[in-house]
């Protein structure tokens, strides 16, 4: 049966159970325009979120020809996609407006330009419908993605906190400490490129098409090693932070000096260099805040040298490890709404629509 007919008929069942819980979620803060609907409820453990549609209309054909986001062009873009996007993901879902408990738009961090038009999409939704709007932190969406895949959480509880969690993106890089699915403290974070925007930087030396991230790691898995071997910059360094920019440089001497050297090799040692920092320094935090799990989101984490890197440290430690799968981990509007879910159990309260704001500078 499809999924938003199967969805129109449990819903009048639904909506006679009281803690069920309708998230309407929007995201806007980079160069995708994606809604999703969620319906979640409380268990006493962490909630139980179900995922009744999820819609991203990619902008990547816009930008591929600048190699880059043009933030101008993506806010036009997002403008047009917008409304479309948001009637199909309630479509597809079988909800209407009024079946809409909650509105969870991305506030930031992120373009400023594309923020403010799901933001303010969300606010007009909002007063519109009177619906309550709760505004969600970019970073915090990729967070909690991986929690789609940790089910049964009661009995496995007590295999999940203290958590270690690896969120790398185009934008950002950073370790944080999960003590429980409320508190949370970020250990360290990238000083200059997100490991993201480090892989789209050595795509374009390279005169690989934008993203240059899955470019890079494609021709990486051309091959099985390198005798190349590139700086890791800050892996030995006493705190949590990162640092990719020094990298990226050596990479671009290197091709500077050797032109006939093979793509695939720069792409290996890349590659190896980036994996190598992120997981030395997750299984440092692990040992360091006795974790009993990793996680692992963000675009990047699509990687997989990085995801089976970290799995297999994680199985050496005997510690679990979550990953989302690809399409939550790329920017999507679903782990948006898981991130409302977890904010609304934890007792966040909406927030009143004139004091949402979109905030490029939202921090974690
Ligand atoms: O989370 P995301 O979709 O957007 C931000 O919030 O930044 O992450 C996008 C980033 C881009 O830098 C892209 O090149 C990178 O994730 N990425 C990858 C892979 N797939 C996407 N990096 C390395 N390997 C991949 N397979
Ligand atoms: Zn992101």
């Amino acid at each position: 049966m499809h999924l938003a007919a199967f969805h129109r008929i449990l819903l009048p069942y639904m909506e006679t159970r009281k803690s069920n819980h309708i998230i309407l979620a929007i995201e806007t803060s980079c160069d995708e325009t994606a809604a999703a609907v969620l319906d979640y409820s409380t268990t006493g453990g962490l909630p139980e979120i179900q995922t009744l549609s999820s819609v991203v209309k990619s902008q990547i054909a816009i930008h591929k020809r600048f190699g880059g986001v043009v933030p101008e062009a993506a806010a036009r873009a997002h403008v047009k996609n917008i409304l479309p996007v948001v009637q199909k993901a309630l479509a597809d879902a079988g909800v209407t407006l009024p079946n809409v408990d909650t509105i969870a738009p991305t506030a930031g961090p992120g373009l400023i330009p594309s923020l403010i038009v799901g933001v303010e999409f969300a606010k007009a939704l909002a007063l519109a419908s009177g619906k309550p709007l709760l505004p969600v932190n970019h970073m915090a969406g990729h967070l909690y993605s991986p929690f789609s895949k940790i089910k049964d959480e009661r009995l496995k509880m007590k295999s999940v906190f203290p958590m270690v969690s690896l969120i790398v993106s185009g934008g950002h890089t950073m370790l944080v400490l999960m003590k429980n699915q409320k508190e949370y403290t970020v250990l360290g974070q990238t000083v200059d490129d997100a490991a993201g925007e480090a892989f789209d930087k050595v795509a374009k030396l390279l005169g690989l098409p934008y993203p240059g991230g899955p470019e890079v790691s494609k021709l990486s898995a051309q091959i099985k090693s390198t005798n190349l071997i590139f700086p890791r910059p800050m892996i030995h360094s006493k705190d949590y932070n990162f640092s990719f920019s020094g990298l990226k440089t050596a990479v671009l001497y290197h091709v500077r000096d050797h032109k006939d050297q093979k793509k695939a090799d720069i792409c290996k040692a890349f590659e190896d260099a980036v994996v190598d920092v992120l997981v030395t320094k997750t299984m440092k935090a692990v040992v360091q805040y006795k974790a009993k799990s990793v996680s692992l989101s963000g675009g990047v984490a699509a990687n997989l040298s990085l995801r089976q890197r970290l799995l297999t440290s994680c199985q050496k430690s005997r510690v679990n490890f979550f990953v989302p799968p690809k399409n939550l981990c790329t920017d999507n509007a679903e782990m948006i709404g898981i991130a409302a879910a977890f904010a609304l159990d934890n007792g966040k309260k909406p927030v009143p629509l004139a004091n949402v704001q979109a905030d490029p500078g939202l921090s974690l």
